[in-house]
């Protein structure tokens, strides 16, 4: 039986409204439907962490899973609709969670398969929205056959015809790619604190410059991003981890290594002691190199937070406060990324490490919409955040 569009378009409007994305409706909806709602309720149009966040001249964006956006069109009905509407309304940039990395474009060793990739570009491309490549060398998301096939004669060439490969493919379309990610852990003992990854067994420490380099010709319009974790708190270990980090940009400076800026991924545990005066430092010192510092994974780790629900919200609505009062502070800081938008898709929910799962075993609560797609208090707390960060050079929405 023929379903009744008419029943279905009102479900959707319905849906959109109570998602609060009423500007994405056809005007006809929008004027029947529309209520007006005030800010501290109303999270759509002029009251998105998008507008808020371009309102100073900032960009708000998140990491994005591809396979729930419906690019075709947006259907009626279905939670992924509304997955694709919150991140169209909310987001001003965008990054793929997984679909650019080596695993998700590379099923075998001569193949590059960018279905998944380009499907997330047009998304973007729709909802007008900025994207930050993640990411074109890392030793994690490796494909199953690059041991076996990677060796120290053809590691270059794998390397390079990688990122010319999957920079080309995007090139002029790319905020910013992420072209190393995570090479530093001084636990590893090396006097340069580089982490032992087989991309430094297998070329040396110079598959850094050379992957920089190799970027830089594949897409000279993208902004070029070294991006790291672990260097936010002032512990002793993240304050290693952070002078190690400084020093691998200064050598990038000396040897004329196209980098432009530095990721701080900003994954932060929502007990325990918060960043401070050391990553204040990290982010002057970056400026003093020319370099931007974006916050680029952000979530808020409540696996170890007792209490309820609201208890758990509030400590993580606290967390981005105080966190992106800090960094939003200093003029190099232009943009902020959450590693996902809401709960229902975030890794730490997806991982059962002890360092993930909580002891009473609900789901963790990281990010600025619930798992019900609701707005969290974490996102009342970014949206003030941006609100009243200092103003920099305006952006379009
Ligand atoms: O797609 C396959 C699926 O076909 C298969 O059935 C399933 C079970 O094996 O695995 C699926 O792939 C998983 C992928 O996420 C998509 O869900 C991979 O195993 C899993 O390792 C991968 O985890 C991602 C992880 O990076 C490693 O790439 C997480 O989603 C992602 O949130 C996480 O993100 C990283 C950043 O890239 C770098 N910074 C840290 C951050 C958190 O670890």
């Amino acid at each position: 039986m023929a379903e009744n569009p008419e029943l279905t378009r009102r479900e959707f409007g319905r849906a959109a409204l109570a998602l609060g994305a009423s500007a994405m409706l056809p005007g006809w909806m929008r004027a029947q439907e529309l209520d007006a709602q005030p800010p501290s309720v109303s999270f759509s149009g002029p009251n998105s962490l998008r507008f808020h966040a371009a309102a100073r001249g900032l960009l708000y964006g998140a990491a994005v899973n591809p396979a729930l956006l419906d690019v075709d069109g947006v259907a009626a009905g279905g939670t992924n609709d509304i997955y694709a509407l919150l991140v169209k309304e909310q987001a001003g940039i965008v990054v793929p969670e997984n679909a650019m990395k080596w695993e998700g474009l590379r099923p075998a060793p001569s193949i590059f398969d960018f279905t998944q990739a380009d499907r997330f570009m047009r998304s973007a491309a729709l909802a007008g929205q900025k994207v930050r490549g993640h990411n074109l060398c890392w030793h994690e998301a490796l494909p199953s056959w690059f041991k076996s096939t990677v060796n120290q004669a053809n590691a270059r060439t794998h390397l390079t015809r990688h990122i010319r490969t999957v920079a080309g493919h995007y090139r002029g379309q790319i905020h910013s790619w992420d072209v190393v990610n995570e090479a530093i852990d001084p636990e590893d003992g090396r006097p340069d604190g580089l982490r032992k990854t087989p991309w430094l067994e297998l070329i040396g420490p110079d598959y850094l410059d050379l992957a920089f380099h190799t970027a830089a010709e594949a897409d000279p319009h993208a902004r070029l991003t070294y991006n790291d974790y672990g260097i936010e708190l002032d512990s002793p270990d993240q304050t290693r981890k952070r002078e190690a980090v400084l020093e691998l940009l200064q050598g990038f400076k000396s040897r004329g290594v196209p980098i432009h800026a530095v990721g701080v991924q900003s994954h932060i545990q929502a007990d325990g002691p918060q960043p401070g005066v050391g990553l204040k430092s990290f982010i002057r010192e970056a400026g003093k190199m020319h370099l931007e510092v974006y916050v680029t994974e952000m979530d808020v780790n409540t696996h170890s937070l007792t209490g309820g629900p609201e208890a758990q919200d509030a400590a993580v609505a606290e967390v981005y406060r105080d966190y992106l009062t800090l960094v939003l502070a200093e003029p190099n800081v232009p943009i902020v990324l959450t590693w996902g938008i809401t709960d229902a898709n975030s890794w730490l929910n997806e991982m059962n490490e002890p360092w993930a799962k909580r002891k009473d075993g609900a789901k963790q609560r990281p990010l600025p919409f619930d798992e019900n797609l609701k707005p969290a208090p974490a996102f009342f707390a970014l949206r003030a955040a941006f609100d009243s960060a200092p103003p920099r050079r305006k952006r379009r929405g």
